[in-house]
């Protein structure tokens, strides 16, 4: 069959910005407003036309033709700007290789020894914190999830000036990454405070990766004179080698893409999703009793392991529909490379098509009443509960850091409620001014108090 209906626009849009204002203006309720002008709509920003997909079974079409709807657009345009073209950001036909090379290193085999990791992580970060003090849970949050990466990554835990630096960095990315996603190139190039400043904070987030990249390579050299054997993602790939040949399967600038990818891509999103299940169990007063309730009952005082997991069920459903209500990946593109069709749509080469993990999960038709925040839609009654619909992507380029976001996030989440209560000092958010890259809360101001019971012990 072939398609000829075209796209239907959304309503609303303005001379010059489009459709930009009112998605600026309220992200996520306009998304929410889309999908009752039909399953794919057009919107335009400054002229530029964008096509939003509202329906799931299209969603998936998306995802699963990745080499039809390739990573491209704009906001992998920014993103390789840091990460180069490391597994996130590549094209397909760099994709399959990559991922064969990575995917070792999220084997079922290794998640009790990331485990081990997390919680060593995390007693040290609890153990730093102090009975009546005052916290921005938003930095510490992604101070754990960094470290946790780069212990995952490197191997080692970072010294505080490189980690303070990369997060000041990664700060300033996220802060301009909207803007340097919309403005056209030459106004990109202008040199004003802001774009000096991200651009400096790009090239640096690069060289801060080199350096630790340029440490680990010293180190498994000596590994191969005798010192103690690394283990870890990025030893891992410089071991690797292309199949049939001695040659490194990567060179020291790809290493430094799957460095810059695997910290981008697995900090601000972990520690979002915790985030919001702090907020949202603590808005909930019958969801934090049960919480705390099973953190007790399964930890006494303790912070988390792997062997706590199976019996963290209910603390896993408050993670999962926090990331259903909260997505961290909220709103991705895809770069369409040949003339295609799409449900009843014809799409023409070179359309950019955007989907969006927050819009699917607040469609009413899969989740009733998507605006109640419920973790017993999650109830798998003692096993786990499944993933909201499309929240890690999906296809070929799925997030390949599902299950060690979902571990750390249940160890972590866990963990802070097993040590202390927690006292927000305001139970509404203030979000950034401008939609970022993921969708975390704003600051998280909150007041420690220890629980009496509580003692931290690395099983
Ligand atoms: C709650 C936590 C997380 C969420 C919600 C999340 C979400 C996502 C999504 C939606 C994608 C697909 C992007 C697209 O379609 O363009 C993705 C890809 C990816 N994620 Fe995650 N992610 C999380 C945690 C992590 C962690 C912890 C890591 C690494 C340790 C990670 C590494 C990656 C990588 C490397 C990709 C690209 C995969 C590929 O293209 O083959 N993510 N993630």
């Amino acid at each position: 069959m072939t398609s000829t209906a075209a796209v239907p626009s959304a309503p609303g849009a303005r001379p010059v910005v489009g459709h930009l204002a009112a998605f600026l203006r309220a992200p996520l309720a306009f998304l929410r407003g889309l999908p009752a002008h039909g399953p794919l709509v057009e919107i335009r920003f400054l002229g530029k036309p964008l096509v939003v997909v509202c329906d799931p079974e299209l969603t998936r079409a998306v995802l699963v033709r990745d080499r039809v709807f390739d990573k491209g657009g704009p906001l992998f345009e920014r993103l390789r700007e840091a990460g180069g073209q490391g597994l996130a950001s590549c094209p397909a036909a760099e994709h399959r290789r990559q991922r064969r090379l990575m995917q070792p290193a999220f084997h079922h085999s290794r998640f009790p020894g990331y485990a081990r990791i997390m919680t060593e992580r995390l007693d040290i970060a609890l153990r730093r914190w102090h009975h009546g003090q005052t916290v921005d849970l938003a930095v510490e949050s992604r101070n754990i999830t960094a470290d946790v990466v780069l212990s995952a990554v490197f191997g080692t835990s970072l010294d505080p000036g490189l980690h303070g630096r990369l997060a000041a960095d990664f700060d300033t990315l996220l802060a301009g990454f909207t803007r340097h996603t919309l403005l056209p190139k030459r106004l990109r190039k202008v040199p004003t405070p802001g774009n000096v400043r991200y651009d400096r904070a790009t090239r640096r987030v690069r060289s801060s990766m080199a350096d630790l990249t340029a440490a680990l390579r010293r180190r498994v050299d000596a590994a191969a004179d005798g010192a103690p054997a690394e283990d870890n993602l990025l030893s891992m790939l410089i071991a690797s080698r292309d199949p049939g040949s001695d040659l490194p399967a990567l060179s020291d600038e790809e290493l430094v893409d799957q460095a810059v990818t695997m910290y981008s891509a697995g900090t601000e999103t972990t520690a979002g999703a915790v985030n919001w299940a702090l907020f949202l169990a603590t808005t909930h007063p019958a969801v934090l009793a049960g919480l705390t309730a099973e953190v007790d009952s399964v930890l006494g005082g303790r912070t988390a392991g792997w062997d706590d997991l199976p019996r963290l069920t209910y603390t896993r459903q408050v993670l999962t529909e926090a990331l259903r209500m909260y997505p961290p990946g909220w709103f991705l593109t895809r770069q369409t490379e040949q003339d295609t069709e799409l449900g009843p749509y014809a799409i023409a080469r070179g359309t950019v098509i955007a989907y969006s993990p927050y819009l699917i999960s607040h469609l009413p038709d899969l989740y009733p009443d998507p605006e109640r925040f419920d973790p017993d839609r999650w109830d798998a009654h003692g096993g786990q509960p499944q993933v909201p619909v499309t929240v890690f992507g999906g296809g070929a380029r799925k997030c390949i850091g599902d299950e060690f976001s979902l571990i750390e996030g249940v160890l972590m989440l866990s963990s802070l409620l097993s040590h202390w209560r927690i006292d927000l000092h305001s139970h509404t958010l203030s979000t950034p001014r401008l939609p970022q890259l993921t969708l975390n809360p704003g600051p998280m101001t909150a007041t420690l108090t220890a629980r009496r019971h509580a003692r931290v012990a690395v099983r």
